[in-house]
């Protein structure tokens, strides 16, 4: 679409009714007035325009025309919020940008919702379904909520769903790719029977996958989930996350459970932030879901021993992904929809709220969970984990706080455990070599020279990890690439002619960057992200920062020099790997032949590092 075109689109779009999706408006003179939907408030100050065709908050000032207002309240891009207000306006999107997956997945995406109205419309119209909403009902699902969260029945008769999508000209095999059908001797079966149905949908709605919940009798699993499948990923759905999205645009926060049940719960407790993932261990790649809404999160799991271990494992993967975490702990080793069936849903939104407590000291507590602190042996371990937990702490009042609690709950004096702490730090000595390392760090000579001052903000504590030092220039190249396309191109023309690519640890991850490139031609992390599996994306994870912290001035000489020393640092890696080969090689032909390459190389490297030498003196 051209700009003057969705220009025009703005312009035509009905505004108020657009808003209306989102917020109760009333009239005000020749405006329309509401509670803001992007922060919280009792009077309203959001206001929109229909003769302006605008929004406008008074009081966090967010503000803008129709397509800013898909764009912030949905949190999803441009582009998405483009092709939104299309459908809004009843307007084809043109396409010149496809998302050659979307478009492949439309397919799938239309069998899943289908087998979800099938499995709605017989939970509601067949008189089986009576004891499954009865089970509902007990467990606190009023008919408004089950419809809210598109909760279906499965039938126990064998091949119902399969003939609903046969009639409905389905190919089997598309089928089966799903997860919804089986094929035996007899032919094709349902693999979901007599199960209460959870669809998990993506960010935008469309049914991904399904939990699906046994509620009578005993089976060996309680829960079974849609195996993988071209667009079902445990690792990367998270329960609810499409109703949660707008809650967690407006309270900056998202709420992270351990099951549906619990999520439901939070949500009829007016926590519709709240999600969970399936069974599976909290991943980076939900995270960095999570993290297109919000930057905080309220870890609450079960309040068993379970539950608090993978606490603590959510937690650390939400702090690597930059987010600031809290967490809730329950009383009596209960979920929180065990909590809202003992004491209503208010109880649990006032006790859920007024138990928030830091990340950190929610592990300083977990340390105590089921240890008895009068075994020496216990203590002393339980003291180690609770020193290292503290000696994180910047602040010496937070630090002194922590010990005073800590002696009180070992019923010892405030001198032992000082002593004791400062013991321990003793021992545990942190460098901060990396830290004042960093400070005088030479992207183009390496971690040697001190003599470049790369700009550190103040009050953050960079730890660059030391052997990441002498690939800063790699990461540099990096930075350049994810700005621009051409750019990437030509990098990765002079690399791959002539030193054959990235270091190995980023070979993978570079290759995967030129492929993205292919398909896309400005970068996006999301879907950079989306095409990466899961060893890249895990260095991704490791580099992304650093990436981000460089300052490129794009000028083809820095760049040129980052190639040099990128050049450098691969044949010193060569020479390495040459002369663990020289002791295993037989002949002294071959140890001689060896040799003259290493030499060789090293000459070579010797070169570049006085080309880079030159090149610095002349900036
Ligand atoms: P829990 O065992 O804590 O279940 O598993 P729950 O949420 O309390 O379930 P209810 O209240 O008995 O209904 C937490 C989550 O782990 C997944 C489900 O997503 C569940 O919500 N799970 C659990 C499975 O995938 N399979 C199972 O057999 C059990
Ligand atoms: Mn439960």
């Amino acid at each position: 679409m051209t700009n003057e075109e969705i220009q025009n689109l703005i312009d035509q779009t009905d505004i108020v009714g657009l808003v209306s999706k989102y917020v109760s408006l009333t009239k005000k003179g020749k405006n329309y007035q509401g509670l803001c939907p992007f922060h919280n408030e009792k009077t309203p100050s959001f206001y929109v325009s229909p003769e302006k065709k605008i929004f406008n908050c008074f009081g966090c000032h967010k503000h803008g025309n129709a397509l800013d207002f898909i764009e912030q309240i949905e949190g999803i891009e441009f582009k998405d919020a483009l092709v939104k207000l299309c459908e809004f306006n009843g307007v084809k999107y043109k396409d010149n940008y496809v998302n050659k997956n979307a478009n492949l997945n439309l397919k799938y995406y239309k069998i899943m919702e289908i087998s979800k109205d099938f499995y709605k419309t017989f939970l509601t119209k067949d008189k089986s379904g009576i004891d499954a909403i009865n089970y509902l009902k007990k467990r606190g699902l009023t008919d408004e909520l089950i419809d809210k969260f598109d909760v279906g029945l499965s039938p126990d008769f064998g091949d119902t769903l399969y003939k609903v999508l046969k009639s409905c000209d389905y190919l089997e095999l598309d089928m089966a790719d799903m997860g919804l059908v089986e094929n035996n001797s007899k032919g094709y079966y349902d693999i979901f029977s007599n199960r209460i149905m959870f669809p998990i949908k993506d960010e935008m709605g469309n049914v991904l996958g399904f939990s699906g919940r046994i509620f009578k009798g005993e089976d060996n699993s309680k829960y079974i989930n849609s195996k993988e499948t071209k667009i079902f990923r445990k690792g990367e759905v998270l329960f609810n996350i499409n109703l949660a999205k707008p809650e967690m645009i407006k309270k900056h926060r998202a709420i992270l459970h351990e099951g549906q049940m619990d999520v439901i719960a939070s949500f009829r407790s007016g926590l519709g932030e709240a999600v969970c993932s399936l069974g599976t261990a909290f991943s980076d790649k939900q995270a960095m879901l999570l993290k297109k809404f919000c930057n905080e999160v309220v870890v609450c799991y079960d309040g068993d021993k379970a539950g608090i271990t993978n606490s603590i494992k959510a937690i650390n993967v939400f702090k690597r992904n930059g987010f600031k975490v809290y967490s809730v702990m329950l009383p009596d080793k209960m979920d929180p929809d065990e909590y809202v069936l003992k004491y209503g849903t208010s109880k649990y939104k006032e006790y859920f709220e007024s138990h928030i407590i830091d990340s950190l000291e929610f592990e300083y507590e977990a340390q105590f969970f089921g240890k008895n602190l009068n075994d020496r042996e216990v203590l002393n371990e339980v003291k180690n984990n609770v020193f290292e937990i503290i000696s994180r702490l910047n602040s010496q009042i937070e630090i002194d706080e922590y010990l005073n609690k800590f002696k009180d709950k070992i019923n010892s004096n405030l001198d032992a455990v000082k002593s004791d702490f400062d013991n321990y730090k003793n021992n545990h000595a942190v460098s901060n070599l990396d830290n004042t390392g960093f400070e005088n760090y030479d992207p183009y000579m390496g971690y040697d020279v001190p003599s470049y001052n790369v700009p550190v903000e103040p009050d953050v504590k960079v730890i660059t990890p030391k052997h990441l030092y002498n690939n800063i220039c790699e990461i540099r190249l990096f930075r350049y690439a994810i700005e621009s396309k051409s750019l990437a191109l030509s990098i990765d023309e002079k690399i791959m002619n002539d030193l054959g690519g990235m270091t190995p640890e980023n070979q993978n991850l570079w290759l995967s960057l030129i492929d993205y490139y292919d398909e896309f031609d400005e970068f996006d992390q999301g879907k950079f992200i989306k095409a990466l599996n899961d060893k890249d994306v895990e260095q991704y994870i490791t580099i992304n920062d650093y990436i981000l912290k460089e300052h490129i001035t794009n000028d083809i000489d820095d760049i040129e020099m980052c190639i040099e020393k990128l050049k450098s640092i691969n044949l010193d890696n060569s020479n390495k790997i040459l002369s663990n080969k020289i002791s295993s090689e037989p002949t002294p032909e071959g140890q001689t032949y060896i040799l003259e390459k290493m030499f060789k190389n090293r000459k070579l490297k010797e070169q570049k590092e006085n080309n880079i030498k030159s090149k610095k003196q002349k900036s």
